[in-house]
């Protein structure tokens, strides 16, 4: 029979299909892809010749990506989605009954959907390369597996850690895999054929030692079983918002078929899947999906070869010790120009704690921590620096100590390796002027705290190269993050668009509402943390200065707000680094408000409602947000509704700041903003794009047109 993604082979009673989807560089499951699986399935199960069947993939890195999703995408039907998923699972189960016993034979990634038709395999095989990825990550797209997955997994590794599974979608390896009885047994892949071979002769001859199944009594008795789910449901509801529904649907779904049999169980699956993948927030999450893959394609095929390998890092407090950490993971060399080599011991102590994480989580050993720690290199001098190919400087936010800090550089660096400025909030233009060689030198702006923070906006000047662009770039990625294009401003473009937020708020608490009634409107609205809790985190001295950095830059519509200067000015506050702040933060994270804030304010001017206080919050930074795409600080919407949820968790259930706006409408964010002009000030004058938006009947998503003028 001719196949186009799955070749089949049979080989001494062992047939193998072979996954190696046309075209593509990964495997996934689309509905062609199904089909054959489902012809080919069909087609061995009557082949009395046939022992064993074992299924591989030919691709490099991957097992099997997981569904399609842009199948999924398009679809808006339940009733097309239920119809969908089901015959899918007729597929799966075709595979689970087949007269002979199958192994999937898992040697790279292996996600969502992929491991579905593994779990409806007899066995797993898996190799113990970085690359073997085994997770069911759907929730991260505000759906959960559909393909039996909530079913076969408890029914294979138990209760408790197949929730663990699926409600956070955490990626393992194949030696946890192993450990958990998801995978049985797992080896170098150098060893993959003859081990696979002594796996398939152990079956054949009857010869497989069954392994021992860790206990699992809390879920056989009702009432434990009520235990782990109350635990499970006590954590959703801590740390997930309630309309990022995947986790949650997922846990009712759980419980709800527990006991089930399996084809029942599928059966519910199928039907509270169809109905969660049609709402607005899966929407979103699988737009989003989408949107962080086109990102990731920006400056990808540019005719420069990658350059960045030798590092250097001027400047080691907060930011610094975190660039260090990540240059040494991912660079070949790391160069520190030190003030005083007293710093050493910080430095070192300091990126060794990054690690720990690694070694505890096994993802890397000790070995290979130690040989990043080696790439560590230190100078008080600038010895070494003609090696260079990349250096930054995260020195204080002061433009002279900056500027003479480029001018060492150059003096000791060659003529071609890039200057970067981790700045936050000082124009790179204006910084590049006193620089020789202009067009290597660009804004690179990490986010705090590095190891956690995926974005890094980067800001060419006007004199930057398109090569020192594109390698910027490259070396990004190849650190593991998602650099953004971004145009020279004050703040750029995430904090610009995010200190009106912190600002706002201030003006609510300064006119009566308490700090703890809007920092939890605006968690509930989905934001990762308060307003005045994000000021403590930051630090109020730091987010003071960029305070006045922007309203120098934007003048009134960024005028700090009272409260804000006076935890900075009069009450010295710094924040959770100081232990007081908004709040008082005790070692054990704990917080109360500190009190000496209500003190020093008399407002009784009107208490804002919930509703009040999130248009305020949400709609000055929708509006700031439009100047930077009528400024050209931004090119696409789509790209700054990802830095805001990359950059400042904005809730990515609701898509994004503009598609939370379009979703809200223009019209009435236009008419809002005009009101609290009246009560409120100039600061709420809307832009000339949300004008010119509304009288075209546009939406930020579709109209491009209108900022591209
Ligand atoms: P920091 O105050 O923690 O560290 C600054 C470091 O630079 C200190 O170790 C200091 O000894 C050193 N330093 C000061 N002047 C120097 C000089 N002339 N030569 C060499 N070293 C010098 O500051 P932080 O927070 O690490 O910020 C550094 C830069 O990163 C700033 O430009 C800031 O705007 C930017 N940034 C800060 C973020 C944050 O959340 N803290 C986030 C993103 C960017």
């Amino acid at each position: 029979m001719e196949t186009k993604h799955i070749k089949l082979s049979i080989d001494n009673g062992i047939a193998t299909l072979c996954f190696d989807m046309e075209n593509e560089k990964v495997n996934k499951l689309s509905q062609e892809v199904l089909k054959e699986f489902q012809v080919l399935l069909e087609n061995i199960k009557t082949n009395q010749s046939i022992k064993i069947l074992l299924i591989t993939s030919a691709k490099d890195n991957i097992f099997i990506a997981g569904a399609d999703i842009s199948e999924i995408k398009q679809m808006n039907d339940e009733h097309d989605i239920y119809n969908v998923v089901i015959s899918v699972d007729a597929v799966f189960n075709d595979l689970e009954q087949l007269p002979f016993p199958s192994i999937a034979v898992i040697n790279g990634a292996c996600m969502g959907g992929g491991l579905e038709l593994a779990l409806a395999c007899t066995y797993r095989l898996a190799t113990s390369e970085p690359k073997t990825k085994i997770a069911l990550p759907e929730v991260k797209l505000g759906i959960f597996p559909g393909f039996g997955g909530t079913q076969r997994l408890p029914k294979l590794i138990g209760l408790i850690n197949a929730l663990d599974l699926i409600l956070t979608g955490k990626t393992i390896d194949a030696k946890k895999a192993f450990r958990l009885g998801l995978v049985d047994k797992y080896f170098a892949q150098g060893h993959i054929e003859f081990r696979t071979q002594e796996f398939v002769d152990a079956v054949l001859n009857k010869k497989l030692k069954e392994r021992k199944k860790p206990l699992r009594a809390m879920e056989y008795f009702g009432f434990t079983r009520e235990i782990i789910f109350k635990k499970a449901k006590d954590n959703l509801t801590q740390k997930v918002h309630p309309d990022f529904k995947g986790p949650h649907k997922a846990l009712e779904l759980i419980k709800d078929s527990f006991g089930s049999n399996l084809q029942e169980g599928v059966e519910k699956e199928a039907r509270a899947f169809a109905h969660l993948a049609i709402t607005p927030e899966s929407k979103n999450l699988i737009d989003l999906f989408f949107i962080s893959e086109e990102i990731k394609k920006d400056f990808k095929n540019t005719p420069f070869d990658s350059k960045i390998e030798k590092t250097a890092i001027i400047g080691n407090g907060v930011m610094g010790k975190g660039i260090i950490w990540l240059f040494s993971k991912y660079a070949s060399d790391v160069r520190i120009k030190l003030r005083k080599l007293e710093q050493v011991e910080g430095i070192l102590n300091a990126t060794s704690k990054l690690y720990s994480y690694f070694v505890k989580t096994r993802k890397l050993t000790k070995k290979e921590v130690d040989f990043k720690l080696n790439k560590l290199s230190y100078t008080s001098t600038f010895n070494g620096f003609k090696l260079i190919d990349f250096a930054i400087e995260a020195i204080v936010e002061n433009s002279e100590q900056k500027i003479a800090t480029y001018k060492e550089l150059e003096n000791n660096l060659n003529n071609d390796a890039i200057i970067a400025s981790n700045t936050s909030s000082i124009s790179i233009n204006s910084l590049s002027e006193s620089l020789t060689y202009k067009q290597r030198f660009l804004g690179v702006h990490f986010f705090n705290p590095v190891n956690k923070m995926p974005l890094v906006e980067v800001i060419p000047s006007k004199y930057t190269s398109q090569e020192v662009i594109a390698q910027s770039f490259e070396f990004l990625r190849r650190c593991g993050k998602m650099p953004i294009l971004v145009g020279d401003c004050a703040g750029f473009l995430v904090n610009r668009v995010l200190l009106p937020y912190i600002n706002e708020a201030g003006f609510i608490l300064e006119k009566g509402n308490t700090i703890v009634s809007i920092d939890h409107t605006l968690k509930e609205f989905g934001m990762p943390m308060g307003a005045f809790t994000l000021a403590d985190e930051v630090g109020i001295d730091v987010g003071y200065k960029v305070a006045c950095i922007l309203e120098e830059a934007y003048g009134e519509r960024m005028k700090v707000s009272q409260v804000l200067k006076m935890a900075h000015n009069d009450l010295k506050l710094l924040g959770k680094k100081a232990g007081k702040g908004f709040y008082i933060h005790n070692k054990k994270g704990e917080t109360v408000v500190n009190l000496d804030i209500a003190k020093n304010l008399q407002g009784n001017a009107g208490i804002a409602t919930q509703k009040e206080i999130i248009n305020r919050v949400i709609f000055i930074m929708i509006n700031e947000a439009s100047r930077c795409l009528e400024e050209g600080i931004i090119q696409k919407v789509t790209h700054l509704d990802f830095a805001m949820i990359a950059g400042t968790g904005f809730p990515a259930f609701r898509g994004g700041l503009l598609k939370y706006a379009d979703d809200v409408g223009i019209d009435y964010i236009v008419d809002k903003l005009e009101t609290y002009k009246g009560l409120f000030g100039s600061r709420f004058t809307p832009s000339e794009l949300l004008y010119k938006l509304k009288k075209e009947k546009k939406t930020f998503y579709t109209g491009e047109a209108l900022w591209k003028q």
